[in-house]
């Protein structure tokens, strides 16, 4: 296949290059080498290969869409960023960006698409109160935060929940800017798969961590913050009381499993689109990734500071199960392995 990776110079999208490569298909970049994304002198993608531009660029777009065979589209403004004056460039580069490329996709007659989806759609996580099942708390409130009490609460009896893993069915509930142009996204390409007969993949990925990682901005992840503390001989600062739970899935990973399900879409049925969670499966807190990290790279124990970020939810772990059965991926790096390697990994600046 002849693939255009969208966001291909990024942390993901460079991986998903070399993934697709390896699986002796024929890969074009499109990136606009954002400079929330590159702060030192950005990698230009290799010219032969690479077009730098923007998704929202038509022409662009039209051009880099000659003889391709399906999209993977990985570029997008990430994390939560500096606060909500960021949120037109949110929108705009995920949301118009997306339009502008299945604009591009139906012109050209590309139909098929596999989207960088994201947990933040689910909001918190799945959640059982002892009396009354499932149940789904609405956003914790600052007191509670500020008072130390970062548990989400029954909203029907105020009793401690269970978090569980969440599936692909679950209604979503995106919390912050961020998570609501993950899931217009999602959305977006629904709607072009049944309006041109496309088949659309979204990939939900859990907290994407490995080499080439972007060092700590306010875009980047929780794993990259302490990384990049630990370089500077500091010790990984952790917020609330460090038993929030992720699911922390290696990068390798989850380049594989774009390979797979770009594979898998060639063969979908024309207007379906389909979510698949894409986590290790292997959940841990982030106070216990802090200490793994900190120990494999050498360096000093983690603080708990109580600290919080309002758009954060306290767990999502998700059931990767559809993405192993129907599309038969399995995530290959464990979590201590996975960490060991990421202790010495190189970042990207
Ligand atoms: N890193 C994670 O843990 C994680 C988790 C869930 C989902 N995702 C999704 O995975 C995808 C890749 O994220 P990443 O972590 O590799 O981030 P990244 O910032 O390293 O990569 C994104 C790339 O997209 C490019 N880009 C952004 N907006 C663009 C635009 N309008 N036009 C062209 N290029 C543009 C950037 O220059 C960058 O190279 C994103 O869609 C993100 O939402 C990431
Ligand atoms: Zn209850």
């Amino acid at each position: 296949m002849r693939v255009l990776v969208t966001g291909g110079a990024g942390f993901i999208g460079s991986h998903v290059v070399e993934a697709l490569t390896a699986r002796g298909h024929e890969v074009a970049v499109l990136d606009a080498l954002l400079p929330s994304a590159h702060a030192d002198p950005p990698p230009v993608p290799d010219g032969r290969l690479g077009t730098v531009a923007d998704v929202r660029d038509r022409d662009a777009v039209r051009e880099a869409l000659r003889g391709v065979d399906a999209v993977c589209h990985q570029a997008a403004m990430v994390g939560l960023g500096k606060d909500f004056a960021d949120a037109p460039a949110y929108v705009g580069c995920n949301d118009l960006g997306t339009a502008v490329l299945l604009a591009g996709m139906a012109e050209a007659g590309v139909r098929e698409l596999v989207l960088a989806g994201s947990m933040v759609v689910y909001g918190e996580g799945r959640y059982a109160c002892a009396r009354h099942g499932v149940v789904r708390p609405g956003p914790r409130a600052a007191a509670d935060l500020d008072a130390g009490r970062f548990e989400p609460r029954c909203p029907d009896c105020g009793d401690e929940l269970s978090p569980g893993l969440v599936g692909e069915d679950a209604p979503a509930d995106p919390r912050n800017v961020y998570a609501s142009t993950k899931l217009a996204q999602e959305h977006l390409a629904a709607a072009w798969a049944r309006a041109c007969d496309g088949r659309a993949v979204s990939l939900r990925y859990h907290n994407v961590y490995g080499p080439g990682m972007p060092r700590d901005t306010p875009y980047a992840g929780v794993a990259s913050f302490f990384r990049s503390s630990l370089e500077r001989g500091e010790p990984p600062q952790v917020f609330e009381d460090g038993r929030q739970r992720r699911d922390f899935v290696h990068v390798r990973d989850v380049a594989a499993a774009n390979a797979m399900a770009l594979e898998a879409v060639h063969g979908g049925n024309a207007g379906a689109f389909t979510a698949y969670n894409t986590g290790s499966g292997e959940p841990h807190t982030v106070g216990e990734m802090a200490q793994e990290l900190a120990r494999a790279f050498g360096g000093p124990g983690p603080e708990v500071t109580g600290e919080y970020r309002l758009g954060d939810v306290r767990h999502v772990t998700a059931d990767s199960g559809r993405l192993r059965t129907e599309l038969g991926w399995r995530p290959e790096v464990g979590f201590a392995e996975g960490m060991a390697s990421f202790a010495k990994a190189p970042l990207r600046g």
